[in-house]
């Protein structure tokens, strides 16, 4: 039997210092929606997420609640696979950077292979630490004294760090993306680091000294020192490989590496400029893709305490369930800009796509199907709209959605043009024939709807399939 081509894709691994946020729930939730587009196309998809947990904010986070940052890391990364399995996120792996059994032994390996390619020195640094960006920032990007992102003072550090050359990798990584060997998308955030890479990358520090209040669990030694820790970004962006059982098992590595990764725009730098130097010195394959989405504000505000207006994933769950949730992110926010959400447009949109349409249509024809037909329709594969697939291949979401609904809409048009329920009266074959035309095109939409609403893909397939009208999928909103 012939290989099915494999799809490897990752998000972000997020900071375990706080519950996640309507941010976090974007990147995972358009990751899977990807994901499942492409199991859908028939290939042999591993999707990963995971924990991004040596870092000090979590250290701090943890002291704040009374608590051992490795006792405290477990309840907050329960409560992350809680809301990813709400929201019908359908990971194969879950890697945490404190695991020491799947994720340190690769870390370690890549580091040992950037000391044999003599990347890797010592030196004294001085500078001023940021723990909210867990990066060194300087003294120009500040305001007032502050990080204008996390308005925190930050740590004036003077220590000896091992340093990685990444100085060495601009001019390669800067072709790399320019051929397209590594394709950055959207175009704007291509221009934007290929700006930021010609202006000279320099190198970076890769390690702090160990800090005597930190448990022997928490940051990866640095091999053959064990006064040091491998600076965060450096073994957080290795989750992408060790996950896969890079320096240990390396099976599934090599089935599925290289891969894309799905980042949001804060740390393009990061995935952009360290990940394919560390990858280049290492003499590993670079991922083939970054996609880097904006950022949510609600009614055009990053969302605040202060300012009132938090909407927490676990709401729009509670309030309107995992699929619309999913609809509103994968339509109504742009994979490649900032964008936007509030209660007021969310209901709107529900009312008018998921009440009125999608979930009416539905029920209109089921009604029929179920009061007039002897027993289910055969349903065939007609094969995927190629709107459809030209836009989730160009990683175009809304795009893909958008072409679904223009379906949903059109077939809302037949049933008024062709009135079934009127022939059905007066000439009950052709009434019959109408109704079943009806019932296969809905099955033809439903099979586009699986990668962004799985749970209603499923109810309609199986009242299709059951001759009967489904529950009632998307309840009016007033
Ligand atoms: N731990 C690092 C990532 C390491 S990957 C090797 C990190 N974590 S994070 O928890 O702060 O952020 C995770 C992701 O959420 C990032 O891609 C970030 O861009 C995204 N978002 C954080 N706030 C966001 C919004 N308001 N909107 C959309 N996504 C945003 O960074």
């Amino acid at each position: 039997m012939a290989q099915k081509e494999t799809f490897y894709l990752t998000t972000p691994i997020f900071y375990p210092n706080a519950k996640l946020h309507m941010g976090h729930a974007y990147t995972t939730t358009v990751s899977d929606v990807i994901v499942r587009y492409q199991r859908l196309m028939g290939k042999e998809t591993y999707f990963l997420t995971g924990s991004d947990e040596n870092t000090q904010k979590m250290v701090d986070a943890a002291r704040k609640e009374g608590k051992e940052p490795l006792e405290f890391l477990d309840g907050i990364v329960s409560n992350f696979k809680k809301l990813f399995n709400e929201l019908g996120i359908s990971y194969d792996q879950f890697i945490r950077t404190t695991d020491q059994e799947k994720h340190w032994p690769g870390a370690q390996a890549i580091w040992k292979k950037l000391v044999e390619a003599d990347d890797i020195y010592k030196k004294e640094y001085e500078g001023l630490y940021c723990v909210g960006h867990e990066a060194f920032i300087t003294e120009k990007d500040l305001v007032d004294g502050k990080c204008p992102d996390h308005g925190t003072v930050p740590e004036h550090i003077k220590e000896e760090n091992y340093f990685f050359k990444l100085s060495k990798y601009s001019d390669q990584i800067k072709n790399k993306i320019e051929s397209g060997e590594l394709k950055i998308i959207p175009e704007t955030r291509k221009n934007e680091i290929l700006a930021f890479i010609s202006s000279g990358l320099e190198d970076v520090s890769f390690s702090r000294p160990r800090k005597a209040d930190w448990p022997k669990g928490l940051g990866i030694p640095v091999p053959g020192d064990d006064s040091q820790v491998m600076y965060v970004w450096c073994d957080a962006l290795s989750n992408y490989i060790t996950a896969l059982g890079y320096g240990r098992d390396d099976e599934l590595y090599k089935k599925f590496w290289p891969g894309m990764h799905v980042i949001g725009k804060d740390i393009l730098r990061f995935h952009a400029a360290i990940w394919p130097a560390m990858l280049l010195s290492a003499g590993l394959p670079l991922p083939q893709a970054l996609l880097v989405h904006g950022f949510i504000t609600s009614g055009g505000k990053k969302m605040s305490k202060t300012l009132g207006n938090v909407i927490d994933p676990e709401e729009l769950l509670t309030e309107y369930g995992v699929d619309a949730t999913r609809y509103y992110l994968a339509r109504h926010i742009s994979p490649f800009e900032d964008g936007d959400i509030t209660r007021e447009h969310f209901k709107e949109m529900y009312n008018a796509n998921l009440a009125n349409g999608l979930g009416n249509l539905a029920s209109r024809i089921m009604q029929l199907a179920a009061t007039n037909l002897s027993g289910p329709v055969k349903v065939e594969f007609t094969g995927y709209p190629v709107n459809y697939t030209k836009a989730f291949d160009a990683f175009d979401i809304q795009g893909a959605v958008d072409e679904v609904f223009r379906k949903i809409q059109a077939l809302d048009q037949q049933i008024t043009r062709d009135e079934p329920f009127k022939v059905i009266k007066t000439d009950p074959e052709r009434g019959k024939e109408l109704i079943t035309v009806l019932v296969k095109e809905l099955a033809a939409i439903d099979l586009l709807l699986e990668p962004f609403m799985p749970e209603t893909s499923k109810k309609i397939i199986e009242a299709i399939m059951a001759n009967k009208k489904p529950e009632s999928l998307f309840p009016r909103k007033d």
